[in-house]
């Protein structure tokens, strides 16, 4: 990589002077606990289709946005299938929706996506162009009192079949796996491995290479972590450039 390329990098994760939202993070609300009583939906959990290795983009979307798999179907206001180019050659894999992603239908659309979205310029990737963002949930996980939480094994694996479709319909040469919930169900490893462990190597996920590094909403909260990010995205680039070459 080139140093320019290394230092606009440096710039665009916030180690130099371009990133505005660490205020903007530490301002934002808690996810207010839901008012209403959750409607009693019963889970037909063998009535959504197997996703089958027939199923087209379209008939993939249209099953994701029926899926009742999992209990997530009955709390979400909108599935969130992805976002970007159907052919993209790197795939950014977050963990689930969260309130502002439910509602509007599209992953990392709240302050962690702006930095994601950051994060992909830096590496001159930009969302919907050349860039696919999916996430290992389709749904909204909420706890009890409606805060976002991490999915659970059993969510995760119901949901799983649907990205791997998407991984073999887009067919990138790359795949990152933004924070511990991407990387310990992609890589089918201990849940209770840290990201720390997993980061600073190209894995592979089926033939493609994988690298992991940490989500974007945590690293709103630990600004220490981004230089290790940014190495991250380095070892991502250049062994997209290995896999490419
Ligand atoms: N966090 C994620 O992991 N995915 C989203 O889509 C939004 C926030």
């Amino acid at each position: 990589m080139s140093t320019e390329r290394r230092h606009r990098m440096i710039e665009e994760m916030g180690l130099g002077p371009v990133w505005t939202l660490r205020e903007r993070a530490s301002a934002e609300p808690a996810v207010p606990a839901s008012a209403e009583p959750l409607p009693d939906i019963p889970v037909a959990v063998a009535v959504s289709a197997p996703v089958s290795e027939e199923m087209d983009w379209e008939q993939l979307q249209d099953a994701v946005a029926g899926c009742t798999k999992c209990g997530l179907c009955r709390t979400r206001t909108k599935t969130v299938f992805g976002v970007g180019a159907r052919k993209a050659k790197w795939l950014f894999v977050g963990e689930g929706p969260g309130r502002s992603e439910d509602q509007q239908g599209e992953p990392f659309v709240g302050p962690a996506g702006k930095l994601l979205d950051n994060m992909l310029g830096a590496m001159g990737l930009k969302r919907g162009v050349n860039a696919f963002i999916a996430n290992i949930v389709k749904c909204r996980p909420t706890d009890d009192n409606g805060r976002d939480r991490p999915p659970s094994a059993e969510e995760a694996a119901a949901c799983m079949p649907y990205l791997q479709r998407q991984i073999e319909l887009i067919q990138p040469s790359i795949i990152v796996a933004l924070g511990k919930t991407a990387a310990v169900n992609m890589l089918g490893v201990d849940p209770e491995i840290p990201v720390s462990k997993l980061r600073g190597t190209v894995h592979r996920y089926r033939d493609l290479p994988l690298v992991v590094t940490y989500h974007p909403a945590y690293l709103l909260r630990s600004l220490q972590e981004k230089s290790k990010t940014w190495r991250d995205l380095c070892l991502a680039m250049d062994a997209y450039a290995d896999a490419t070459a």
